[in-house]
């Protein structure tokens, strides 16, 4: 059933909404259909999950189900809402059918083939047109609001782990750490990690993304921690070792090279330059030092709503940077059975160069315990 509220959009919900109907426009559409929920966050503020939004020219109507009908009315008055009873993709028909739309951008990326062919079948006459990722576009970019809230998530994982440093102790197992290291952020006002966090000892710091197990803090332990907090549904990643009482020599040796290749790629790092090239920057002096091969992944990604997202900070990616993105700088090196080290900051690109968002700190000897 439809209905009608009344309050508009927030400025900057207005703002977005104006730079997406320009695009929808350009791609040949009169009304574009979002599955992805992060999106739909973004353009409209709705926070619910499993429904749908179509952007007109004119409206934004939100198809959803009676579990959300409190945050439709509170989030997003304004809107037109559509609360099925029955599938999603019925309502999504009957909505499109109402609105007699001709011409309907899809999101290619997010729309599964099952959905296509839903939609494909049941809107006869209706041309489905795979979009440019307007909205991921969009959420590359900054605004003043999304840095202030980064800010909040990073300064929160940061405290948090400074707490949780404070109580590792012989015996504790990665999963201990990994869920202290949780609580102290969200006693501090995490909603949740921003991922499931990383803690990996010893020998596991060679698996870029371990999982905690039972492995447990001995003298000498080398800890990896890559972890982040979300806070107001904007999310923080940082990486930092934590050396137990010694360092082991080998890792001693790559964390020196992790160091080097994270500076010198963070110092590059200013609108105009190719992702690419900030990327060599780093692989470049891991490479140098012998230890190219076990450098396994990109050197960084976008952070905002998800914690992977635009722009990517690697080899593949010849997109320039520009001010407003934030990316995560995170090079690491992996040695099989021995171990490995990755260090990982937040870093803003500005309109002249970069700022650092993330500042805690990552010297050989403030990593010992
Ligand atoms: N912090 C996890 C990752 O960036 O993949
Ligand atoms: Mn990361």
């Amino acid at each position: 059933m439809a209905g009608k509220k009344k309050r508009g959009p927030s400025p900057e919900i207005k703002v977005r909404l104006t730079r997406c109907r320009r695009q929808i426009k350009s791609c040949g559409a009169s009304a574009l259909l979002l599955y992805n929920h992060v999106d739909c966050f973004y353009l409209t503020g709705f926070t619910g999950d499993e429904s749908a939004v179509l952007v007109t020219a004119k409206d934004v109507h939100i198809i959803s189900d009676g579990r959300f009908e409190g945050e439709v009315a509170k989030e997003v008055p304004w809107a037109t809402t559509w609360m099925r009873r029955g599938m999603l993709n019925d309502e999504i028909v009957k909505a499109c059918k109402s609105l007699k739309i001709k011409n309907l951008a899809i999101q290619p990326g997010h729309c599964s083939v099952g959905d296509h062919a839903e939609l494909k079948g049941k809107l006869k006459g209706v041309r489905l047109i795979p979009a440019p990722p307007i909205v991921a576009s969009m959420r590359i970019i900054k605004s003043a609001s999304e840095l202030a809230a980064l800010r909040k998530a990073i300064k929160i994982a940061e405290d948090a782990f400074r707490a949780t440093r404070q109580t590792i102790r012989i015996g504790q197992t990665e999963t201990e750490m990994a869920a202290r290291l949780e609580y102290e952020m969200k006693r501090r006002g995490a909603s949740a990690p921003a991922f499931s966090t990383i803690c990996a000892e010893g020998a596991n710091g060679a698996i870029p993304h371990a999982v905690p197990g039972t492995r447990k803090v001995r003298k000498g332990s080398s800890i990896l921690f890559d972890w982040g907090a979300r806070v107001g549904r904007y999310n923080s990643d940082l990486t930092r070792m934590v050396f137990f009482g010694s360092i082991p020599q080998k890792i001693e040796e790559i964390y020196g090279v992790v160091l080097k290749a994270q500076i010198a790629a963070t110092k590059a790092i200013r609108p105009g330059v190719r992702m690419c090239d900030v990327d060599a920057v780093a692989r470049k002096i891991v490479g140098d030092a012998g230890f190219g091969e076990r450098f396994t992944h990109g050197l960084g990604h976008g952070l905002g709503l998800e914690v992977h997202e635009g722009p990517s900070l690697s080899w593949r990616s010849k997109e320039k940077l520009a001010p407003g993105m934030v990316v995560t700088v995170e090079p690491g090196i992996y040695l099989p059975r021995i171990g490995g080290v990755r260090i990982e900051d937040d870093v803003l690109v500005t309109k002249t160069g970069h700022r650092v968002l993330t500042s805690f700190n990552k010297t050989l000897r403030s990593a010992v315990i």
